[in-house]
């Protein structure tokens, strides 16, 4: 048993998934419950920094669970990855009393979490995976995965109508930097021609024979997704798009950037129901003693694992669904 928590704070952090409130307010009535006291921390780490504290009751997250965002706002933030921005975080955190830091956030997020519990290890921290990009080692999902994919599912659904129409080549640009769960999961249930992932290889003589292949049986339209990975100082879609312009010119070849949008929207039934799950799980942990781990998703079961492992973005994609996609657009 580690020390008793008697005050927990909550901050969001990098890029906003949907889900991010639902979590908010399971950690924050999860605590309420347990009679802590429950700080949310505005902003994320420079929130952390400058001392935007505030205590949260049970009707501040009322009607948040909906919600797309994050109530809490979030930042990314370069002073925090310092050593005085550690201090700063670490001098707040005293001055507020507080006994455990619950970070929910992607990557970088986690990376930093766990920088401030090596510098200062006298209060533990949890990482919650919250990032729309699903990268995290050691989950099976991230919060806000579930919704963006069917966000994406439900914008090339429509791009198919136009690509249709037109016999066009579309090459969709989905998120996910590093990662090729968004790209390769959203072409398998938008049933696109091809996805573009930094987990594998795709030249454009490759790419034009996935095309070739609905052309001969004269489907004249295709749709490729194509994670945003930068080739040659371009987006990955741009990139796909002017070398099939220039090597297969008979093609009609057109560009959309989702962007944002895929952020943004109320979260899925499954992103809210895993939200509540690890966010009550967060402070179970730090009921038995848990500390610097990310509490996610195993085979359905809630897991820890600690916070440097999760972030090594080296999650492997199941290659079985590379396998799928392709047998499956012939
Ligand atoms: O990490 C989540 C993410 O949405 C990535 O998929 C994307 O590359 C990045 O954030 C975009 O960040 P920003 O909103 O800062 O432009």
């Amino acid at each position: 048993m580690g020390k008793s928590i008697k005050t927990v704070a909550v901050l969001t952090s990098g890029g906003d998934a949907p889900g991010m409130n639902a979590c908010i307010r399971a950690v924050t009535r999860t605590a309420i419950y347990n009679s802590m006291k429950v700080y949310g921390i505005y902003r994320g780490f420079e929130g952390l920094m400058s001392g935007e504290f505030k205590e949260l009751t049970t009707e501040s997250v009322s009607n948040v669970i909906q919600r797309g965002g994050t109530i809490l706002k979030t930042a990314r933030s370069a002073e925090f990855m310092t050593p005085e921005g550690h201090k700063k975080a670490h001098d707040n955190l005293l001055k507020y009393g507080v006994d455990a830091l619950i970070i929910i956030g992607g990557n970088g997020s986690l990376t930093g979490a766990h920088e401030l519990a090596m510098e200062y290890d006298d209060i533990p921290v949890i990482g919650l995976p919250g990032t729309i990009d699903n990268d995290l080692y050691g989950t099976d999902y991230t919060i806000g995965y579930d919704t963006a994919l069917n966000t994406i599912v439900e914008c090339v659904d429509k791009i198919r109508d136009t690509a249709n129409s037109h016999d066009r080549i579309f090459f969709v640009e989905v998120m996910g930097r590093d990662a090729g769960f968004l790209a390769q999961n959203s072409a398998i249930a938008a049933g696109a021609e091809a996805a573009i992932i930094p987990e594998d290889q795709t030249d454009v003589d490759q790419l034009a024979q996935f095309i070739g292949r609905g052309v001969r049986k004269s489907k004249n339209s295709s749709i490729v997704l194509v994670s945003e990975a930068k080739k040659d100082g371009h987006g990955g879609a741009m990139y796909y798009a002017e070398r099939m312009r220039k090597e297969y010119p008979a093609y009609d070849v057109r560009v959309t950037i989702l962007g944002h949008l895929q952020r943004g929207g109320t979260p899925s039934a499954y992103d809210r129901i895993l939200a509540s799950r690890l966010g009550y799980a967060s402070i179970e942990a730090l009921k038995e003693g848990q500390r610097n781990v990310m509490i996610g998703i195993q085979d359905g079961e809630i897991a820890y694992v600690p916070i440097d492992r999760a972030v090594k973005r080296d999650k492997p994609i199941d290659r079985e669904l590379i396998d799928v996609l392709s047998v499956l657009s012939i």
